[in-house]
């Protein structure tokens, strides 16, 4: 049996990955914000909901299809946009891709990735989203609209909540640069990982894929384009600019990193068919809600249509049921997708979204639950631990 089968949950999943990464490439996907408050509340948050099953049900078949950003997904999970992806293992967006077709999932792909749109869009004839910012060059942002309907992309989700870089402080500890260079510091602490494949390291493969075309018009290097990307955020984007974006599209679109009913409601009033409830997986605001908490509130408010995607947390399938049962439309998850990339690459991933179907579809059945749709609310019961 493969080490990576041995992995019976996310939790392990985890611990493979920090044994096979160098440090602070583990640290950049594991880590927060500020104290990290927010980062473990999301996945302390789910813990405090109840099950609460019926029973005799007949749960010899259940049924879990459902449809999010307009396209089919064997059950209500996706894969969340990840940056930088081939620091964490050589095969990069790719491997999640195909990893997350075979499961019959939507895969999200980072502006921030390392696999140029037009190249995931040919090797994975799956749904996709391709994770969009408002850039302060709008012209930017108009270009990667017409090239994600060109390559074939289903839908767009836009990323609000990072105005500005989160104060991840892990990453300042252990000197991460981004790309990794090689230091002394750092040569030692990647001797000390051989498994981990270096393709990341070295050669012009490691770069903003989606965005070098730019810097290479300027013939810049690799650092300029981290520079030039990074210069590119703005922090004047307001809602004028989501309904352009929306025009702009005119196709299935979230606002990922709305928080509140009132953003959501103007998320769709704004010309968004959905919202992905997110804080950025603790990396930006720290002290923001946990997504799970609120769900409840922002479904009441956009009513049934608008797909409620809750994205930050997730670390069980029984977290998807209990989302689900507060309104949500389907879970999306980032750090469980690439503890598994980084634990044995596609297999891992594979291994991963394995053992969360599984869990998920157990939880169902031990909860009496023959179909998806017939999650409600008085299936879980909020209760705060020591209550
Ligand atoms: C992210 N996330 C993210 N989000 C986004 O909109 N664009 C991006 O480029 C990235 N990059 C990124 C890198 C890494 C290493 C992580 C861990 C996360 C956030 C991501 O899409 C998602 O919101 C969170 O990961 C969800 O929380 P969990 O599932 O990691 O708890």
């Amino acid at each position: 049996m493969k080490r990576v089968e041995r992995a019976h949950n996310v939790a392990d999943l985890r611990l493979l990955a920090r044994s096979r990464l160098p440090r602070p490439i583990f640290d950049y996907i594991d880590g927060g914000a500020d104290d990290e408050v927010s980062l473990r509340r999301n996945v302390t948050a789910f813990k405090d909901y109840e099950l609460v099953p019926d029973v005799l049900n007949d749960v010899s078949d259940v049924r879990t299809e459902t449809t999010i950003f307009g396209q089919p997904s064997r059950w209500p999970l996706m894969l969340s946009p990840t940056g930088l992806t081939r620091m964490f293992h050589g095969h990069a967006e790719l491997a999640v891709a195909r990893a997350a077709a075979r499961h019959g999932l939507l895969y999200s792909l980072s502006t921030m990735g390392t696999t140029r749109l037009e190249d995931l869009a040919q090797a994975f004839a799956r749904p996709k989203v391709f994770q969009i910012y408002i850039f302060k060059d709008r012209g930017l942002t108009a270009e990667f609209v017409a090239r994600c309907r060109e390559a074939g992309f289903h839908g767009l989700a836009l990323t609000v909540d990072t105005p500005v870089a989160g104060n991840r402080e892990r990453d300042r500890v252990s000197g991460l640069s981004l790309p990794p260079k090689l230091t002394l510091r750092s040569m030692f602490s990647f001797a000390l990982h051989p498994s981990w494949s270096i393709p990341a390291l070295t050669g012009s493969k490691f770069d903003l894929a989606n965005v070098s075309h730019k810097v290479d018009a300027l013939a810049a290097g690799p650092m300029s384009l981290f520079d030039y990307i990074g210069g590119q955020f703005d922090r004047s984007v307001s809602w004028r600019d989501v309904e352009w974006l929306a025009r702009e599209w005119n196709g299935p679109l979230a606002i990922k990193g709305v928080m509140t009913p009132e953003d959501a409601h103007r998320s769709i009033a704004s010309g968004a068919t959905g919202v992905m409830i997110s804080n950025h997986g603790g990396r930006q605001l720290d002290g923001a809600p946990a997504p799970i908490d609120q769900i409840a509130a922002v479904r009441d408010t956009v009513g049934d249509a608008p797909d409620v995607i809750c994205d930050g947390g997730i670390r069980r399938g029984s977290d998807v049921v209990k989302a689900l049962a507060l309104g949500a439309t389907a879970c999306s998850i980032g750090r469980p997708y690439l503890y598994g990339l980084a634990a044995a690459g596609e297999t891992g991933v594979d291994h991963l979204l394995t053992l969360m179907r599984q869990e998920f579809e157990r939880t169902l059945m031990l909860a009496g639950i023959n179909d998806i749709a017939a999650l409600s609310r008085r299936h879980v019961r909020h209760r705060p631990r020591g209550s």
